[in-house]
């Protein structure tokens, strides 16, 4: 007998605003987002409305068939927010398909330009790209690659870049300027004509916990890619569309990259949504040589889920919620320190706007993380749920099998009075999961 240890999640019923109802009438306070996804919170009637209203017209036109409203208007809606070169997309169901969209993307522009030497990409240990085989590979998370080992592609995995935990013998002052040199030697070693791209989470989520990297980091990896002739793939699946304060998490560091994949906080999770979004430099040979993308799938624009994305994204311009976010972003993490920064088991406080992450751990002094055994962030993401409580937990940080964090992320449009609610039942459920493992 098969024992799914997913058999035993309550039933999902109903959810409005930050609040989801469990079928047996449990309420529970949805500080994640979900997966760090649910950017207005649940039961949007002016989303579900949007979504009905397509569904009326037609659920789908498909893309070699027809163009559609709702994507043209969600595409000019990505352009303007994006700003700068990243003027082109292809729309997909998922961060996945978005990352593997870019990769190939960037494959593409390589052949079109001459260079098919240019197959390899590199990466960054602790890192989270999706479940595809070609993100998967450039992801750097063991738990999740394991039992896949020796069927990926070859990718160079370079250190992860954590001022909490910065490589052996490297101060943190000198950590940016560290990272940025390992990119370039690993370019030199491997051959700057056989690098395609270099993917990258401006901030770290799932394979992390909301670790953004030291100012100066995202300029010189800029800097070396050029030189290289190397693509830069800023992946935004889950730290982008608004959730750190900025449309584009990388606006922060002035930042452009050439390729940029999104999803979660596109389409707020009503409908399944993201993007393969990228620049002019990349479109121009692809066009020229190929005559358009060579990728995407059925589903690339479905009309609904445009039709959502595009209220989603109109919720969040009306109601100013990114200006929001970096506001209340300030205001949670305060909270968070307040009522955590002295916790004996918090060892690190980290991330920006409605992205936070609470490194937890066995020894504050050592920063030694608990007992893998333990399962720490699962015990925590259990206990949230008994006291209504949703934070995303995520393991595997220090080595890929220890560390505990846990990430915080609520809807853009959460109240002040609901982040405090968040940090109150947090602090006890930190408690009472610290306690559960001790008994
Ligand atoms: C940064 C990043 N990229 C890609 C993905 C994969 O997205 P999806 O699970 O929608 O396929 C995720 C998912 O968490 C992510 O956080």
């Amino acid at each position: 007998m098969i024992n799914d240890p997913l058999a035993a999640l309550p039933r999902v019923a109903s959810g409005k605003g930050i609040y989801v109802w469990d079928q047996d009438g449990r309420r529970y306070i949805d500080a994640s987002g979900g997966p760090a996804t649910f950017c207005i919170g649940h039961g949007n009637e002016e989303v579900n409305e949007a979504i009905k209203a397509q569904l009326d017209k037609i659920a789908f036109g498909y893309r070699y068939h027809f163009r559609s409203d709702a994507a043209e208007e969600l595409s000019e809606v990505i352009r303007e927010k994006a700003g700068g070169n990243l003027k082109h997309m292809i729309f997909t169901t998922g961060g996945s398909e978005s990352v593997e969209g870019c990769l190939k993307l960037a494959l593409q522009y390589h052949t079109a330009r001459g260079e098919m030497s240019r197959r390899r990409f590199i990466s960054r240990e602790r890192s989270w790209h999706g479940n595809t085989i070609g993100a998967l590979s450039v992801s750097g998370f063991k738990a999740r690659q394991d039992p896949y080992v020796g069927s990926m592609l070859e990718v160079s995995h370079l250190s992860p870049v954590n001022a909490y935990r910065p490589p052996a013998n490297v101060a943190v002052e000198n950590l940016a300027e560290f990272c940025a040199n390992e990119l370039e030697e690993e370019i030199l070693r491997v051959g700057p004509d056989q690098v395609a791209a270099f993917i990258f989470e401006p901030l770290v989520g799932a394979a992390g916990g909301a670790v953004p990297a030291p100012d100066g980091y995202a300029q010189r990896i800029r800097e070396i890619c050029d030189r290289h002739g190397v693509l830069m793939i800023a992946d935004e699946v889950m730290c982008g569309v608004g959730r750190c304060g900025t449309w584009r998490a990388l606006e922060h560091d002035g930042v452009e990259p050439d390729l940029m994949p999104i999803a979660k906080g596109l389409g707020g999770g009503y409908l399944p949504l993201g993007a393969a979004v990228y620049s002019e430099k990349v479109a121009e040979p692809i066009y020229e040589v190929h005559g358009m993308p060579i990728t995407g799938h059925t589903f690339t624009a479905h009309t609904a889920s445009c039709a959502a994305g595009l209220m989603v994204q109109k919720i969040m311009e009306r109601d100013n919620l990114v200006a929001k976010v970096a506001d209340d972003g300030l205001y949670l993490r305060r909270r968070l320190e307040e009522a955590l920064g002295g916790h004996e088991h918090v060892g690190n406080i980290r991330g920006r706007g409605f992205f936070q992450g609470i490194e937890l751990v066995e020894d504050r002094e050592t920063k030694e993380p608990f007992s893998p055994g333990v399962r720490m962030f699962q015990r925590v993401m259990k206990t949230g749920f008994e006291n209504g409580l949703i934070v995303y937990p995520t393991g595997g940080n220090v080595d890929g099998v220890k560390g505990d964090q846990i990430i915080v992320a609520p809807p853009y449009n959460a109240s002040r009075e609901e982040l405090d609610e968040i940090v109150t039942l947090l602090a006890s459920t930190i408690d009472q999961a610290i306690a559960s493992s001790r008994s």
